[in-house]
């Protein structure tokens, strides 16, 4: 029998300080998140300054948290896993500095994670069956990619998107239409209220690029439907343009990655990130999948948005494959997916 894996695992990419303790990449045994959400909505979005500032004032006692929430001492732990991008690169440096003091001080590998890759992986923990290769629609604040995850940590990238991500789309009409921040949750509950078929907005497509997204027209049709209707003097329904929108960004999402699976002949789709948590996205995805006979897995919510769970499992593959970073291991920004 193989030795268990215990990954004491970090996260500081954006505005949660997260901390989890993860046996064998798919068994959760602590999973502890301190959201900075509500200073941030002080100011309508997040601020890198006092992120960082925060994640400096919250991480030990995190972490402190996931290990007694485990039961477990750092002399129990196998490796530390930590993201190193994308991200803030000042929240960022709070977990990689972190993670290397601790590792360093307790003679333990240290394991850099790509924090996508990590969202992609948080399928693994509620989902023991399912193993590489899949699709997967990757939602997040940062990024919308269509992804196959070949092996653990491989990708082709099949489309991304050429102007906003997705989560971005819907943090910039929540606050136009007076939603505020975040916008995803606010436009989600806002949008079981009204009717997604009440405004017609544009559905983009790229010639000759089928799994590409683009969400900057659709942001801007419904900024213009707004200040039409105000120079006009009417009332905007503000519940039937979130569900016109969500539906419009729903459609665009669920197409692709049916599309996608069916050319590839891909029988597993997995969506991860922020907007995965989105209800009607959820939803419409199930019932895609159903249809094509495909099996859909998508994390819990709390397992979607940001949380160090997900960075444990996928630190969890690298240990297995023996990937280890070294003591000048930096924040990486931009870190794009598939590179180390
Ligand atoms: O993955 P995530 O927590 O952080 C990044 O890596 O970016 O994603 C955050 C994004 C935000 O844009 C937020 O508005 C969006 O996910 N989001 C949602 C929902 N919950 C969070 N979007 C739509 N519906 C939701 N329920
Ligand atoms: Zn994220």
């Amino acid at each position: 029998m193989a030795e268990d894996v215990y990954i004491l695992a970090i996260e500081s990419s954006c505005d949660e300080t997260a901390a989890a303790v993860v046996k064998n990449g798919r068994e959760v045994l602590s999973n502890v998140i301190s959201s900075q959400i509500d200073l941030h909505t002080l100011f309508g979005g997040v601020v890198p300054e006092i992120a960082s500032r925060k994640h400096i004032e919250r991480i030990n006692q995190v972490i402190g948290q996931a290990l007694s929430d485990a039961e477990m001492t750092l002399d129990e732990i196998t490796a530390i896993g930590v993201t190193y991008g994308p991200g803030l690169v000042g929240a960022l440096l709070v977990g990689v500095a972190e993670a290397k003091a601790i590792a360093y001080a307790k003679k333990l590998p240290l394991i850099g994670v790509h924090h996508i890759e990590g969202h992609v992986s948080a399928n693994f923990i509620e989902n023991k069956e399912l193993e590489p290769p899949f699709l997967c629609l990757i939602v997040s604040g940062g990024h919308t990619h269509l992804v196959i995850m070949k092996d653990y940590g491989e990708f082709e990238i099949l489309g991304r998107t050429r102007d906003d991500a997705a989560g971005e789309a819907f943090d910039k009409v929540a606050r136009a239409i007076g939603l505020g921040y975040p916008g995803g949750p606010k436009i989600d509950r806002a949008a079981k209220e009204g009717n997604p078929h009440a405004m017609e907005f544009p559905r983009a497509k790229i010639e000759g690029c089928p799994y590409d997204f683009s969400f900057s027209g659709l942001k801007s049709a419904v900024l213009n439907f707004l200040n039409h209707e105000k120079m006009a003097g009417r009332e905007v329904n503000r519940n039937d343009l979130a569900a016109s929108f969500q539906n419009a960004v729903v459609e665009a999402l669920v197409s692709r990655a049916i599309l996608a699976a069916k050319e590839y002949g891909l029988k597993d789709v997995a969506i991860a990130g922020g907007v995965a948590s989105n209800s009607a996205l959820r939803a419409a995805m199930e019932e895609a999948c159903r249809k094509e006979g495909f099996r859909f897995y998508r994390p819990s919510p709390v397992l979607c948005t940001d949380n160090a769970a997900m960075i444990g499992a996928a630190a969890y593959y690298e240990y297995k494959k023996g990937a280890r970073s070294g003591w000048d291991l930096n924040a990486v920004p931009n870190l794009k997916l598939g590179e180390r």
